[in-house]
């Protein structure tokens, strides 16, 4: 098999001592789309690419140590492969970043977080409660949605998918790794196949019984990792959750929230369990959202002796 459409080896990786699947096995070798993409005549992007934009200045990227897969050459290029999906907040493109006439390439998800005109903020009044700038203008601009307000919203909830997706994944939780941020944008692992065909979600998951019970423990398994450190994702859905060669993966994290410091952290969590049991339950695995949430508060250590 060429290099660069070697596929993912995840259901034969070990479990970890806490029974949850490592990561991907950094050297294993990312796939990108073939064929070889094409410069114009001065050997720069062509109509529609750009200069890959690692190397820009302010630009902050993922944790260390980077994976192998990213791609950090001077002089690769950044081609549009299209749209994978359009949301109520952003849109997801497919972008692969390539080094012309070499066989170095990755597919990445690019997440552009809409600006003014087009965004719905259903998000915005709960999430941002407590998740201040120092500025009282800009504020005040966020309070008040005018545009440079709903711009800034827009550079806040990326940057604070782009922080999270980090520190969620140096944790070992299942996300995709967060390869840089510019602005409204996030460059992120892209999960699916080497054709550039993303992931379903599991919403739209159809699996047998003993696939749709190891999904299941995933869950579980990536919602209490969550807890243990401290989060609820805060919108947890069988939407927000890809599944990807038998691999859960939990995406659309910018509203993960301290669930310690938030009074209504406790909610959160048990929203989401609602959200995730339902799910489960209605495909036959028994899943029950109070036992989950339980479970959850024990993890963040948020249980009284005398409940546990
Ligand atoms: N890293 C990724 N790899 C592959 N597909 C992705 C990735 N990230 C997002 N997607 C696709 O894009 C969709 C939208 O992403 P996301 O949920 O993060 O954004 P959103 O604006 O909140 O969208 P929605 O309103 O649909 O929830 C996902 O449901 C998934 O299909
Ligand atoms: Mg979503």
């Amino acid at each position: 098999m060429p290099r660069n459409l070697a596929s993912s080896t995840w259901d034969d990786e070990p479990r970890t001592k806490t029974g949850r699947r490592s990561r991907w096995d950094d050297d294993e070798p990312r796939h990108r789309r073939t064929p070889k993409l094409t410069t114009d005549d001065q050997g720069g992007p062509p109509e529609g690419a750009r200069w890959s934009t690692w190397d820009d200045i302010g630009i902050p990227h993922g944790p260390e140590p980077h994976p192998d897969w990213v791609v950090q050459t001077l002089g690769a290029i950044d081609y549009e492969l299209g749209i994978l999906k359009t949301g109520k907040e952003a849109d997801v493109h497919l972008v692969e970043r390539s080094v012309p006439d070499t066989d170095i390439g990755v597919l990445m998800a690019a997440k552009r977080y809409r600006g003014a005109e087009h965004r719905m903020f259903h998000r915005d009044a709960g999430y941002v409660e407590g998740r201040r700038v120092r500025e009282s203008r800009m504020n005040r601009a966020m309070a008040k949605r005018t545009e440079f307000g709903r711009e800034l919203l827009s550079g806040q909830w990326a940057y604070a998918e782009f922080t999270l997706l980090g520190d969620l994944y140096s944790l070992g939780a299942p996300v995709p790794y967060p390869v840089q941020l510019d602005g409204t944008e996030i460059l992120m692992e892209f999960i699916g196949d080497p054709d550039g065909t993303a992931a379903p979600r599991l919403a739209q998951y159809r699996g047998t019984a003993d696939q749709l019970h190891d999904l299941w423990d995933q869950c579980v398994q990536a919602m209490c990792l969550l807890a243990a450190a401290g989060y609820a994702h805060g919108d947890l859905s069988a939407y927000n959750l890809l599944v990807h060669e038998g691999r859960l993966v939990v995406i659309d994290v910018p509203q993960a929230l301290d669930i310690v410091a938030n009074p209504r952290g406790p909610q959160f969590l048990r929203r989401d369990a609602d959200n995730v049991c339902k799910w489960f339950s209605s495909h036959g695995v028994p899943a029950d959202p109070a036992d989950l949430t339980h479970r959850l508060l024990d993890e963040a250590r948020m249980l009284s002796p005398g409940q546990r």
